[in-house]
């Protein structure tokens, strides 16, 4: 079929079958169509979106499009399993996910992401610790992910290359908020890493990537069910994000949360709850245990008896890192300069945060990017962040804000001030909303 003729069925609200999508992202790969023709398709769809059926056809061409991981030279002993994010603030789950894994017996080829807009991206927070390569070579990568068992890494070119083409064209012309091709865009990906099981943590509140609860809920659904549906059986969770799930955001200053986590010097909170609970759907999903009781024991096994940071230190030494992460963090995570309390007006219960200019607050600080090529100071964040229904007074602060310099900590200080509000009481919104799939 001429692409002119797969962008007309689509414009009059015609279903594509899986042979016309399939041939119009295999041209987006091999540069056989134009920028302009495929922000027509990304208009189409938008306007006309797409069926189940279309959905499952356009998530396995994006998939298709390129790379898709092979396994079967490694002769891995476990299931593969990985778990994505939609996106967050104070969300360092990968970190911890990951290894905690690993040492129940799966694998990890987690392909992750860069800070986006508010939110945190992964790779930025592993890069805060020095040597971190977030690019190794095929080789590397596939011996981490025998043992340790993990390997946090970037994207390579040649996985689903038409997504990227694809997403560079939607984001100039307004067709980012189109649930068919958001849910192909994510799945593309991740289904490249050729799963056994998938775990979705879809964020929901006032910080999610999507402004309404019900349009998250719908995007959850999707994907659970066209991931399952392309092979990869996918359970989505709907979690909280009407707060900064750690209590600290940025880059450094997360990795050192989820070390005092994977070493023990932190118990609880709902940043080691929720991975927890990410978890214990991985396991089970991946077979590795046949109920959630047994999942959540041997977890917590594994995290007790330390191997959880030996994993993790093991790929960071793996990926260039430093050998004695674990022992010497001062040493290789950077304090930023200025360290400064903020305290609210009055004291009382923190009612609410604005999770959206929390991390603007951070990238403002320099912990994110405005532009693509902006250079990231990797020691700034915030930490202590006070959590929703946590009391705050004059002795204990809303946040510590760890800033570049003192003018730009009395300048955050002035934007976050406005992030809380303050209340005589207030409960904690609860951490997942839904299990979907
Ligand atoms: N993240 C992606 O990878 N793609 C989208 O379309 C939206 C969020």
């Amino acid at each position: 079929m001429l692409i002119q003729d797969i962008l007309a069925a689509k414009r009059d609200g015609h279903p594509l079958n899986a042979a016309e999508i399939r041939e119009f992202i295999g041209a987006i790969a091999d540069d056989k169509v134009g920028d302009e023709q495929i922000g027509a398709f990304a208009m189409a769809v938008y306007l006309r979106g797409m069926s189940l059926d279309e959905t499952v056809a356009l998530t396995e061409a994006t998939r298709d499009s390129g790379h898709v991981l092979d396994y079967r030279g490694l002769d891995l002993p476990g299931p593969v399993l990985d778990k994505h994010s939609t996106g967050g603030v104070g969300d360092p789950v990968s970190l911890i996910l990951g290894p905690w894994l690993a040492a129940c017996g799966a694998h990890i080829p987690m392909i992750s992401g860069r800070g986006l807009g508010h939110t945190g991206g992964t790779l930025d927070k592993l890069e805060a610790i020095p040597g971190y390569n977030v690019t190794p070579d095929h080789s590397t990568f596939e011996r981490l992910l025998r043992e340790p068992g993990v390997a946090i890494v970037g994207q390579s070119g040649n996985l689903a290359p038409a997504d990227k083409r694809l997403y560079a064209v939607r984001d100039v012309t307004a067709t980012v908020a189109s649930l068919p091709l958001i849910v192909a865009s994510i799945l593309g990906k991740k289904l490249a890493e050729n799963l056994d099981a998938l775990v979705m943590d879809v964020k929901i509140g006032n910080g999610a990537f999507l402004a309404s609860d019900a349009e998250t809920r719908e995007l959850a659904t999707t994907i659970a069910e066209v991931a399952t549906r392309s092979g990869t059986p996918t359970t989505a969770l709907l979690t909280d994000m009407n707060q900064s799930l750690a209590s600290s955001a940025g880059n450094a200053v997360e990795v050192r949360e989820c070390l005092d986590i994977m070493t023990g010097q932190r118990r609880g909170g709902r940043l080691l709850e929720l991975t927890r609970t990410l978890a214990i759907e991985a396991l089970v999903a991946g077979k590795l245990t046949d109920n959630a009781e047994t999942a959540a024991r041997k977890l917590d096994q594994v995290l007790t008896s330390g191997q959880v940071a030996e994993r993790f230190a093991a790929m960071v030494a793996g990926l260039g890192g430093p050998a004695d992460l674990l022992e010497h963090r001062d040493r290789y995570l950077a304090e930023a300069p200025v360290i400064r309390e903020l305290y609210a007006a009055e004291a009382g219960v923190v009612a609410s945060q604005d999770v959206k200019a929390l991390g603007m607050s951070v990238v403002s600080l320099g912990g994110g990017r405005r532009r693509a090529a902006d250079r990231i100071d990797h020691r700034v964040g915030l930490d202590q962040i006070a959590a929703i229904g946590s009391r705050v007074d004059q002795q204990t602060p809303l946040a510590r804000i760890h800033a570049a310099s003192d003018d730009d900590a009395a300048r955050i200080a002035d934007q976050l001030s406005t992030c809380f509000s303050i209340a005589e009481s207030a409960e904690a919104p609860p951490l997942v909303h839904d299990i979907l799939g």
